[in-house]
């Protein structure tokens, strides 16, 4: 019988050792064929905000979006441990709010754990979560929310003061009950060393190879934007090509009328 991962499954991949598949999906089709490539984990990333939604950065998404967009990935995978994102303002502001938001997340989305961002700051809001038995993923590094006041997504943590900072961050996070922490665009040695501090798995996405799993945007890692291209984004396919020529080849033929043959009418 088929069954979900939980987060006993992702501690079990990480006491043996074996390196932890994260992707991002937002909707029932991307969902199925991640399923169809058994990766671990599915995060429904409020980077819908930029690759959905169209906006320049994560600020704009609710929680409402998260909530269809985790239901509709839920209905499209059998297996995949689901997080879902805490989105902008949903938790900062008022930690009463964060604790119904993070709840709806889980009744509403069918999300098994939710993922915010932020540090210190964050820890006590955390604690609360998961003494009412909700799962949390912490983020640290880069952390797109605070685009605004970070003035742009660069590395983060280069220097000794920062990497310090960031390390007392995780530690505090760890110690709040999170039970994976997702490192962003940070240098390879400091998430090694974040890692080696930890005793729960860490997941890189521009954090090198030291973590204990990856996770990309899923539209990154298939190519669908050509314009799109951060040094960490490794391409697995040119689907942009893929899919653009498709559509040139059904606009030809609809246009020359040799589209539908009897072949595909009744
Ligand atoms: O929203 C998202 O997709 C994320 C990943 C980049 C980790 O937070």
């Amino acid at each position: 019988m088929t069954r979900r991962n939980t987060v006993r499954d992702i501690h079990q991949l990480y006491a043996e050792q074996t390196p932890i598949t994260m992707v991002t999906a937002y909707d029932y089709t991307f969902a199925r064929l991640v399923e169809l490539a058994t990766l671990d984990i599915i995060l429904i990333g409020d980077s819908l905000g930029n690759v959905i939604q169209g906006h320049d950065t994560t600020v704009p998404v609710d929680v409402d979006d998260i909530v269809y967009h985790t239901r509709a990935v839920r209905r499209g995978s059998a297996t995949a441990h689901l997080v879902a994102d805490l989105p902008f303002m949903s938790y900062q502001a008022d930690h009463d709010e964060g604790m119904k938001n993070a709840g709806r997340l889980l009744k509403e989305g069918g999300a098994q754990a939710v993922k915010l961002e932020g540090g210190r700051s964050v820890a006590p809001l955390v604690s609360r979560m998961v003494e009412a038995g909700i799962p949390v993923v912490g983020h640290l590094g880069l952390t797109p929310q605070s685009v605004h006041a970070t003035g742009g997504y660069r590395v983060q943590g280069r220097d000794e003061e920062a990497a310090q900072k960031l390390l007392a961050d995780a530690r505090a996070l760890e110690e709040a009950g999170i039970y994976l922490l997702v490192l962003e665009m940070v240098p390879a040695d400091l998430a090694r060393k974040v890692t080696q501090n930890l005793s729960i798995p860490t997941i890189g996405i521009g954090a090198g190879p030291h973590t204990s799993g990856q996770v990309l945007v899923i539209q990154d890692l298939l190519g669908m934007n050509a314009d799109f291209k951060p040094r960490f984004v490794k391409r697995y396919a040119n689907l942009e090509k893929t899919i653009v020529d498709a559509l040139d080849s059904y606009g030809d033929e609809v246009r020359q009328g040799t589209f539908p043959d009897d072949d595909h009418s009744y």
